[in-house]
């Protein structure tokens, strides 16, 4: 049988700083993707997949993200008196959604520090890691796939996206092997944001990890690389080229929809996108969309 995985880890320490000034006092993964900060997309994907352990490593202005994920006594007062359940409902739903737990990265030193910052609360179990401001469309299946492969294989596995090849200079890239599944590579190589016209493909890996505890032994003697930071491509790099004692790393192409709203043009469009499908807000919405985008030219 295997490993029951139950722990998520959920960086959210960076600085954001594409979204300056927004993100001077508040963490970015607390902008709202239309009326839910991006961070609670990221933990109901965590718990529908049946993680409902969370680790969130925060950093600065971490006050924000643990008050989503508690009680909130003055404003169900308020709701509760007005008989307001409907909104007293949205409040308390973030409150119960899964056990959470915080640790503070210290500096911001890359997202490798950031999840070796995991280590004591994970202990020596496989776990996921879902990017604070990566979202995955709730009605496409990934986590669920990564953490049934890992498994099978008793490998690490990451999320890989097929990207315009212009854009593979923004990701970590990957060089793979096929299986026997169509939809599970091998990974023989990864580099982090490639020169441009030099990634080796154009399978970009997105914010899903399930990784094997192996990770954090590789992570505790990984030197900073691209920016100076400590990267987590870098020590999935060495455990792709050391299977014999790592188990090694698969990638899970996917192919459905997933918002990246740390990136200014992609959270507009994943606001959008989102809405147009909503059914309190899509009627109205996508009519004006229309109308607006016609008057364009
Ligand atoms: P990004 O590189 O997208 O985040 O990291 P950033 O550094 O905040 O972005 P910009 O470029 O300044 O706008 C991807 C994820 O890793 C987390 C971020 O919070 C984000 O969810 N991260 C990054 C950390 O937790 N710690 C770090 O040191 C770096």
């Amino acid at each position: 049988m295997p490993f029951q995985i139950s722990k998520a880890v959920i960086p959210a320490a960076g600085l954001g700083t594409r979204f300056l000034p927004a993100t001077k006092a508040m963490p970015k993964e607390m902008l709202p993707v239309v009326d839910k900060p991006a961070i609670q997309y990221v933990v109901e994907e965590a718990v529908a997949a049946g993680l409902t352990d969370v680790l969130m490593i925060t950093g600065r202005n971490k006050n924000a993200l643990e008050n989503h994920f508690d009680r909130n006594g003055e404003l169900e007062a308020t709701l509760t008196r007005k008989g307001d359940t409907d909104k007293l409902d949205k409040v308390n739903f973030s409150t119960n959604l899964a056990d959470m737990h915080y640790v503070r990265q210290g500096d911001p030193l890359g997202l490798g520090h950031a999840v070796l910052r995991a280590k004591m609360h994970v202990g020596r179990e496989p776990f996921a890691v879902l990017l604070g401001d990566d979202i995955i469309d709730e009605r496409d299946v990934l986590l669920s796939r990564m953490i049934e492969v890992q498994g099978q294989r008793n490998a690490s596995v990451v999320a890989l996206l097929e990207v315009d090849p212009e854009q593979a200079h923004l990701y970590g890239v990957a060089t793979v092997e096929a299986t026997e599944e169509e939809d599970v590579v091998r990974i023989t190589g990864l580099v982090e944001k490639p020169a441009p016209g030099t990634a080796p493909s154009n399978l970009a890996v997105i914010g899903r990890y399930v990784l094997k505890p192996e990770v954090f032994d590789v992570l505790e003697k990984t030197a900073p690389g691209k920016g100076g930071e400590i990267q987590l491509t870098d020590a999935l790099e060495t455990m792709a080229i050391a299977p014999d004692w790592t188990g090694g790393v698969y990638g899970v192409v996917f192919r459905g929809r997933r918002y990246d709203t740390g990136d200014r043009l992609d959270y507009i469009k994943a606001i959008i996108q989102l809405a147009v499908d909503r059914d309190d807000l899509g009627p109205d919405l996508t009519p004006w969309l229309k109308d607006f985008a016609a008057k364009l030219d």
